[in-house]
């Protein structure tokens, strides 16, 4: 059942292209528009809606934080997003006019449930995305969106993640359609990117061996910092909770603008850093901003490993390592810039002897708070 792979992470980690596709599939029409019937929400409700609030957890909080630059690019309303044990402590600001998104693969996490029963006790609409047919959050919802990425067994999520991604991107796309905002060449472009994305993961995929070797030559560490800017640091906060869990590593991911405020002070002769690069094109400013971030870090002995798109060449004098990722519009570049993170604490977890399928104290479901 591992199909040959010798853990289920491996396994999940290669469908990623099938399962992108998979949640893709049917929901985009001929003429490049968003066919969502499973959002049973009313249209007038979508339009009505004057923010929008993103509940999750661990790397679906991730996706969370992703979408939130999505929906707040493509519609315009404003995104809230919360890790749901912190939401309903605090006694959130919710009404009729919120729209709540619960994120959650296996779909009977607990925190995000008590979250989503907290939104609806308030008046607010709730739409869950979930991978699991028939679980709790769904059934609570008062619409979902499923992922297709087909049963996830390995404890880290990865397949997960990338539909939620998928999931998000079409919601945004789909609320932007409903309220007419933004619908015009950018979003057709996205849609029309959206469609190869999963020939792009593959292409990740097959180059993926220098990250394996890069992974095995760093089992002897304790530390690895990952930087990111934009929704390249939502993947950064990704790549480190990978780690985290498998690894057992100490691992943390920053906003690389944020590097002068505090966590430069960390680097010191040969820490690895993973930084994650915004595309050149698009945001340039931010492209150059990180590049100067990586000379900065590495003039005080780091040793980073850059993850830069196709044709981007202003990193390489600064790469120890470099690893190569499609170049995609850019807010679809978590898609690819995830997958080489997978696959590095997937391989670190294997070099220093650990169990990758189940890693020690955790559980698949989070069933309690
Ligand atoms: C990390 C991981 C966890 C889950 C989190 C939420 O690899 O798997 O952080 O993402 O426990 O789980 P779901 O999505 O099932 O609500």
């Amino acid at each position: 059942e591992k199909g040959g792979y010798d853990y289920f992470m491996l396994k999940e980690i290669a469908e990623q292209p099938k399962a992108v596709a998979d949640t893709l599939l049917g929901r985009i029409d001929g003429s490049g528009r968003l066919t969502l019937d499973e959002v049973r929400i009313p249209d007038t409700v979508l339009r009505e809606a004057d923010k929008v609030v993103i509940i999750a957890c661990g790397t679906a909080f991730h996706a969370g934080l992703i979408a939130k630059y999505a929906i707040e690019h493509w519609t315009r309303i404003p995104c809230e997003v919360e890790l749901a044990s912190e939401f309903r402590y605090r006694d959130p600001i919710l009404g009729r006019r919120t729209l709540v998104i619960a994120i959650s693969q296996s779909g009977e996490t607990m925190d995000t449930l008590m979250a989503l029963r907290h939104a609806r006790e308030q008046g607010a609409k709730v739409l869950a995305v979930c991978n699991t047919n028939g679980s709790t959050i769904p059934r609570e919802s008062d619409a979902v969106l499923y992922t297709h990425a087909g049963p996830e067994v390995a404890v880290a999520s990865t397949k997960a993640f990338l539909t939620q991604l998928v999931a998000c991107y079409l919601l945004a796309l789909y609320l932007g359609q409903v309220r007419g905002t933004k619908w015009g060449d950018e979003i057709h472009a996205v849609v029309r990117e959206l469609a190869r994305i999963g020939d792009e993961v593959e292409r990740v995929l097959e180059t993926m061996e220098p990250v394996r070797a890069l992974a095995r030559s760093l089992a002897d560490k304790n530390t690895v910092l990952f930087l990111g800017r934009h929704v390249g640091y939502p993947v950064a906060l990704e790549g480190a909770l990978k780690l985290k869990e498998l690894a057992y590593m100490h691992a943390e991911g920053f906003a690389a603008g944020e590097l002068k405020h505090g966590p430069i002070a960390l680097i010191e002769e040969d820490l690895p850093v993973v930084v994650v690069v915004p595309s050149p094109r698009g945001r340039s400013v931010l492209h150059d901003k990180i590049v100067s971030n990586i000379q900065e870090i590495r003039a005080r002995g780091a040793r980073t490993i850059v993850i830069a798109e196709e044709g981007d060449e202003a990193v390489v004098p600064y790469a120890d390592h470099l690893v190569r990722i499609p170049a995609t519009p850019t807010l679809l570049q978590p898609l690819v810039a995830t997958v080489p993170l997978q696959v590095f604490a997937c391989e670190l977890a294997t070099a220093r002897g650990n169990e990758v399928d189940q890693p020690r104290n955790l559980a698949k479901s989070v069933t309690v708070e």
